[in-house]
This record gives structure tokens, sequence and C-alpha cells, in this order.
């Protein structure tokens, strides 16, 4: 049975992800931040009829990264896969961002992700195999409004995950990126993440950004997309014998990500990031019942652009402003 660490197990994707690796013969290692999330990690574990260990895991935290590794390295088999799922939201439009709120999204979802993986690394190239595998998003191929530091951690992973592939590859690891839309988690409640001045009415971004969120909490609704559709790419990228680089998850993103290669640059920025700025900043004025599948809105993108391209370029977008 190989041994996979997944981080930020307590809820979400990282619970999930754990859970699905348990029943598919992995010998997961799900680390929470808190312990006091083991029992509910366990009860869920329970209920799916898995097992699993629980381990005290603060990716910030160089000492509590060092107690996890080694308690893995010491049950035995090494560590053959990393889930580098843990991550924290930032919601607000950069100057109504605080250097302290860009520095902390920074350390949790950029250096959290290095500090991990460089414990894991001098295990798996000993071994010589294993798998690195990060949970970026959508966000972190094609941007979104107002959440201008919270993509950048995005970016920087994709960046990273990509870089360190090249590196650690001759050894026998993979390094690869997990690229999800939008999912209903925790994240879009208790972990939504608002920076403090990001709901200023005294900001000049203010209208917009409510205008965002409201389209945002609509549309989280409204996603197909599962937790277990990421569980399901990370056990693909774990036990592939040829993984990708990247894996998207949901169709909307896979959308969005394709057109954005296929299209001229300056195609593809009017058509996705103008609709959604045409509609945020038209919002108000379409009332709280507007729906930006609506037909108002296929007519404006479709006014220049053929039918089909346009209605994929709507969801896609809608979808993308819902990738956190
Ligand atoms: N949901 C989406 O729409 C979506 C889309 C694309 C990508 N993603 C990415 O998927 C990953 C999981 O997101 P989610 O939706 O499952 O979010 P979530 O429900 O907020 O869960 C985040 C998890 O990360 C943990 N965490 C935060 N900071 C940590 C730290 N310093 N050390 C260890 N654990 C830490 C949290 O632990 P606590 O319980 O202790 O806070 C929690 O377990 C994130 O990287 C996110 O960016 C999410």
């Amino acid at each position: 049975m190989d041994n996979v660490l997944v981080t930020g197990s307590s809820t979400g994707l990282g619970l999930e992800t754990a859970l699905y690796l348990a029943r598919r013969g992995f010998r997961v290692f799900a680390g929470v931040r808190d312990l006091g999330h083991r029992p509910t990690v366990l009860e869920a574990a329970g209920e799916r009829g898995v097992e699993l260990t629980v381990v005290q895991l603060d990716v910030t935290d160089s000492q509590s990264v060092d107690r996890a590794v080694e308690t893995i390295v010491e049950s035995g088999g090494g560590v053959y896969g990393l889930v580098n799922n843990a991550g924290i939201g930032l919601r607000g439009c950069f100057e109504d961002l605080q250097m302290c709120e860009i520095r902390d999204v920074f350390e949790a979802n950029v250096f959290g992700t290095m500090n991990v993986t460089r414990r894991v690394l001098p295990h798996m190239r000993a071994a010589g195999r294993g798998r690195i595998v990060t949970i970026s998003s959508v966000g972190g191929r094609i941007a979104t409004f107002g959440l201008s530091a919270y993509i950048s951690t995005k970016f920087a992973q994709e960046g990273f995950g990509e870089a360190l592939a090249l590196e650690v590859q001759p050894f026998g690891i993979r390094s690869i990126l997990i690229e999800p839309g939008i999912i209903k988690t925790s994240r879009w409640s208790v972990n939504r993440g608002n920076a403090a001045h990001a709901l200023d009415p005294a900001s000049p971004y203010h209208a917009m950004f409510v205008n965002h969120e409201a389209l945002a909490d609509r549309f989280v609704e409204t996603r197909k997309t599962r937790p277990h559709h990421v569980a399901k790419a990370v056990h693909r990228a774990l036990t592939s014998r040829w993984p990708r680089m990247r894996y998207v998850v949901g169709r909307p993103a896979s959308v969005a990500i394709a057109l954005r290669g296929l299209m001229p640059d300056r195609v593809f920025d009017w058509l996705y990031f103008g609709t959604l700025l045409r509609h945020i900043k038209n919002d108000q004025a379409a009332g709280p019942a507007a729906h930006p599948r609506d037909p108002e809105l296929g007519a404006s993108v479709a006014a220049s652009r053929n039918r089909a391209a346009s209605g994929a370029m709507a969801e896609a977008t809608y979808d993308q402003i819902e990738s956190e």
C-alpha cells in the first residue's frame, strides 16, 4: 500500500480526496491544521468504511511539517504521494488589501506548498519514485475580478509545479497540477476569506466588488462539479502510468482554458474579460433577478460573434467568476 499525505484534510476537497484515495487502496495520512478536526475526519472515514491516519499539519509551520513527514516515514513505506491541497482564500480588490493579508495568503498557498514539497522530496528521490500533486485552480490559468492576491498565488503554484516537474522527473518523480473550476465547499462560506476592507463602502471598487460577489453567490449554487471530481483527478494523477502535467476539473473550466489556447489574445480578452466586466458594471442596473445566462447576456455577447462560440464563452466566463 502506498503512503499518501493530503494537506488540508479537515474539510472540502482535501477531506473528499483523503477519503477517496483511502477507498482505492492508498494508505492515507490526512493532514489537519487543528487536531480538533480529528473526530470529524475519522467519523467521515467510518461512514465511508475506510481507514486513514490523521496527522497534525500546518503547512506554514516547518516544525509541524517535519513532524508529520517523520510520522509517515517512521510508519514504513516512505512517501509515495503528496497532495498539496491546503490553502486559504482572499477576496477583495487589490487596493483594498493590506500587505499582511497578501503575505498570509502567499504564506499558506505558495510557501506552504513549497514547505511540504521540499520536505517529502528527499524521501521520494531515495525511493526513485513519487508524485507531487498540487491543487491549483482554473484561476491559476485565467484571472478573475476581485481576487488579485489569491489568483497570484495560484499562478505561482502553476509556475512552481511546472518548473518542479522538469527538475524531479529524472529522479522518477512527477509534479502534477489539478485545476478545478468552482466547487461548493466551505471556501464559499466560513472560509471565504474576505479582506478586512473588501466591503468598505468608501472603496472606489465597492459597487463592482459587491456585484461580483452577488454574481458568484448566485452561481456557486448551480455548479455541477463536486469534490469527488477533484478526488478522481488526483487519483488519476497518482496512478496513471503516464500522468499529464495538468488535469482541469469541470466542463466550463475546460472550455475557458481551451478557448484561451485557441483564440487570439485580443478576441479572448474582449469576449472573456469584457463579458465579465460589462456584467459587473451593469449588474445593479440589471436588477437582482437578472441571470447572467439569460438571453440578454447571450445576445450582448453574440452581437458580434457566432452563437455557439459566445454561448460557450458565457458559460465559461461565469464559471470563472465563481472560481474564487
Ligand atoms: N472550492 C473551489 O471552488 C476551489 C476551486 C479551485 C481550487 N480550489 C483549491 O482547492 C483547495 C481546497 O479548497 P477547498 O474548497 O476545499 O477549501 P476549504 O473548504 O476552505 O478547505 C481548505 C483546507 O485547507 C486547510 N488549511 C488552510 N490553511 C492551512 C494551513 N496553513 N495548514 C494546513 N491546512 C490549512 C483548511 O484547514 P482549517 O479547517 O484548519 O481551516 C482546510 O482543511 C485550495 O487550495 C483551493 O484554493 C478550490
